[in-house]
């Protein structure tokens, strides 16, 4: 009976183990902190959208505040969080990164350095009053839009 305890027990275990092997990848982690990311950007651009589009009065302190928030956010360092084989190729419900991003590296650096050198545009734009805020909102948006289009797969 002791043994068959045992036994028991440890078919439990192995197939708790193994049903977690199932459900959790190595990328699971990588894949949800750029997605958090992603929507730290996304928050933070928005406020400053909402501000230039005139949706909500314009506010030179939470103007700045979210501009430095883009580009303390844009200066992570993200390496870890693309490890190669997390494209969505065999994990589409769980990642949009299209395989291009690994195969054409450079042209993702270069997108990165395109949003970084926007978010210094605006670090330096957002708080001054609402019209340079409007100037310099477009580079912003236009380098998160570049990098989505080579490197993104559309939503279904
Ligand atoms: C260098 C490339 C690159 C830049 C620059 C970039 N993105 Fe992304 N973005 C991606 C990729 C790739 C994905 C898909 C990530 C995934 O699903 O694993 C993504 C996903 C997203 C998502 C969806 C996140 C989720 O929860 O699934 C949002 C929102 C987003 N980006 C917003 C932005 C905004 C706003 C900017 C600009 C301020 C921006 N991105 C700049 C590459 C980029």
């Amino acid at each position: 009976m002791r043994i068959f305890t045992r036994v028991l027990g440890a078919a439990t275990a192995l197939i708790m183990l193994s049903g977690t092997a199932i459900a959790q990848s190595p990328f699971d982690s990588p894949i949800k902190a750029r997605q958090a990311l992603m929507q730290l950007y996304s928050f933070n651009i928005g406020q400053l959208a909402g501000m230039a589009k005139g949706e909500v009065p314009y506010d030179a302190k939470v103007a700045s505040a979210a501009a430095n928030n883009l580009k303390l956010a844009a200066s992570i360092d993200q390496s870890a969080m693309w490890p190669p084989g997390s494209d969505n190729s065999a994990m589409a419900d769980k990642t949009s990164a299209l395989p291009d991003l690994w195969s054409a590296f450079p042209k993702v650096v270069e997108a990165q350095k395109m949003l970084v050198t926007a978010t210094d545009g605006i670090v330096a734009m957002a708080g001054k009053d609402l019209a340079s805020l409007q100037g310099a909102i477009g580079a912003v948006g236009r380098s998160c839009g570049s990098c989505h289009k080579s490197f993104r797969a559309e939503k279904k």
